[in-house]
């Protein structure tokens, strides 16, 4: 990063200062301690974003050929994902340790299909239906079941394809899905529902005429998916907005695509040094996709500011506790909930925080309480009463966000944190605990 910067404007609240970062010394684990390790300091690199190239990948279904990704996470879902397609019969390579070769074998069709074994696996898979659909007229995936957020239903996918032309039964567990070519239509989102406006995106690039998605989801992640399908010959105008307009072409090419920054691989760098102190430079992060967290973490009373390489973010001690709401993008993700609950836990003050996505969004609560945060759950909100200091405690990492709290939480807890399931936290991160030790946190894998 280069001395000069911005500071405030979009997502900006101090100056910047940058260390150099300490060797990363931890790999994948089942289990994480973690001690309290004092003020954090140095420089870490974020990696691509997980909600980006799931898609992404699901995508190269929709032209033969061969696709190069670039700033691919090495994280369980995307192995996931690469055994799904795999499954379907193409190749998937790591021709570089963040680098994807995708292709079909010449000679070798591609089976429409995504068994219940690997849809079980990752829920995010059912966004290959639509490309599927689009591309071979039919298709045959596992309906996903619900997970720890509660039910996940996929109505508006559904529906959407519908809207095209798809017709739809349901056997044995499976959605089994038919179009002779799916035709442009007028899809309206009763929710702006990130995968469902993936799924009908990526079938409406191969629809005959026009597309309007209305109340769409505006996502960076989707902004990506379309740039990713504008370079394969798509016509997609708006994505980022609420309204996409797609005019569907006839035939697509692979292409090569670098994926962009997670951004909450770097909100959790953001919530560890709100909670330990110190300061610290994430590369690569990119604070225009984040700019309702870095307004909120500014009251909070961090400093941070940003340039073209990244974000520099300071926590001059204790945070001040304030109230926050989930809402659709660029409203406050979802995902971030459980690091600010975590932060909240540790500030100065009482925080409601208001959860508007995910109904079961909150067992991550229970094991806060095991460390001693004062938390109490009312329906979809949270009343967070702050205190100077946890207590470290055995604890349960539900799912990848939840997992990542706990371990932000433990560095002001007295004594030692052991979050076990640590594995959903590999899901979503690459070598998570090596780079919070890069930072100087007393964090260890076993
Ligand atoms: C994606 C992200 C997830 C993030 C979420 C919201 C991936 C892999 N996951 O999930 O990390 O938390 O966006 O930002 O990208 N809903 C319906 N019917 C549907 C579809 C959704 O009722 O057909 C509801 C869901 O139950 C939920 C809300 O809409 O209450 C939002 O879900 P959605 O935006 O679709 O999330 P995902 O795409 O599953």
């Amino acid at each position: 990063m280069h001395r000069t910067h911005r500071t405030v404007g979009s997502g900006g609240c101090g100056r910047r200062f940058a260390r150099r970062a300490r060797e990363s010394i931890l790999g994948p684990v089942e289990r994480l301690s973690i001690r309290p390790s004092g003020p954090l300091a140095g420089t870490v690199a974020v990696g691509g974003a997980k909600n980006s190239v799931l898609k992404l990948m699901a995508a190269t279904v929709l032209a033969e050929g061969r696709y190069v990704l670039r700033n691919v996470p090495d994280i369980t879902d995307v192995r996931d994902m690469a055994d799904l397609l795999r499954a379907m019969g193409a190749v998937v390579e790591r021709s570089a340790p963040h680098e994807l070769t995708i292709y079909r074998p010449p000679d070798t069709d591609l089976l429409p299909e995504a068994p219940y074994e690997l849809v079980e696996r990752m829920r995010a898979s059912i966004v290959v239906l639509g490309p599927l659909v689009a591309r071979f007229g039919h298709a045959r995936v596992a309906m996903p079941g619900g997970d720890d957020f509660g039910p996940r239903p996929i109505d508006m996918h559904l529906r959407a394809l519908e809207a095209m032309g798809t017709e739809f039964e349901f056997r044995h567990g499976y959605i089994e899905a038919r179009a002779d070519r799916l035709v442009g239509a007028r899809i309206l989102l009763e929710f702006p529902s990130v995968g469902a406006t993936e799924n009908a995106l990526m079938a409406a690039v191969l629809a005959k005429g026009t597309t309007v998605i209305d109340n769409a989801a505006r996502e960076p992640e989707i902004a990506d998916l379309a740039a990713f399908l504008n370079r394969m010959g798509a016509t997609v105008l708006g994505a980022g907005s609420s309204t996409i307009r797609v005019e569907g072409v006839e035939e697509l090419s692979p292409v090569e695509h670098v994926v962009i920054p997670d951004r909450v691989e770097a909100a959790t760098f953001l919530a560890a040094v709100g909670v330990a102190g110190g300061e610290i430079t994430i590369t690569g992060a990119r604070a225009e996709h984040m700019d309702m967290l870095i307004t909120k973490l500014c009251d909070m009373g961090m400093r941070i500011s940003h340039d073209h390489e990244g974000i520099w973010a300071m926590a001059p001690g204790r945070l001040r506790a304030i109230d926050v709401s989930t809402l659709p993008y660029p409203g406050l993700a979802t995902d971030y909930k459980p690091l600010l609950v975590a932060m909240l836990a540790v500030s100065d003050g009482v925080g409601i925080v208001t959860e508007n996505l995910f109904a079961g969004r909150f067992r991550y609560i229970d094991e806060l309480v095991r460390m001693g945060a004062d938390i109490r759950v009312e329906g979809h909100h949270a009343v967070v009463r702050g205190k100077p200091m946890l207590s470290g405690a055995p604890v349960r990492a539900h799912d990848i966000r939840a997992g990542a709290a706990l371990a932000v939480a433990g560095l002001r807890a007295e004594g030692e944190t052991i979050v076990t399931d640590a594995a959903h936290i590999d899901r979503g991160y690459e070598d998570f605990a090596g780079k919070l030790a890069a930072l100087g946190a007393d964090v260890s894998a076993n």
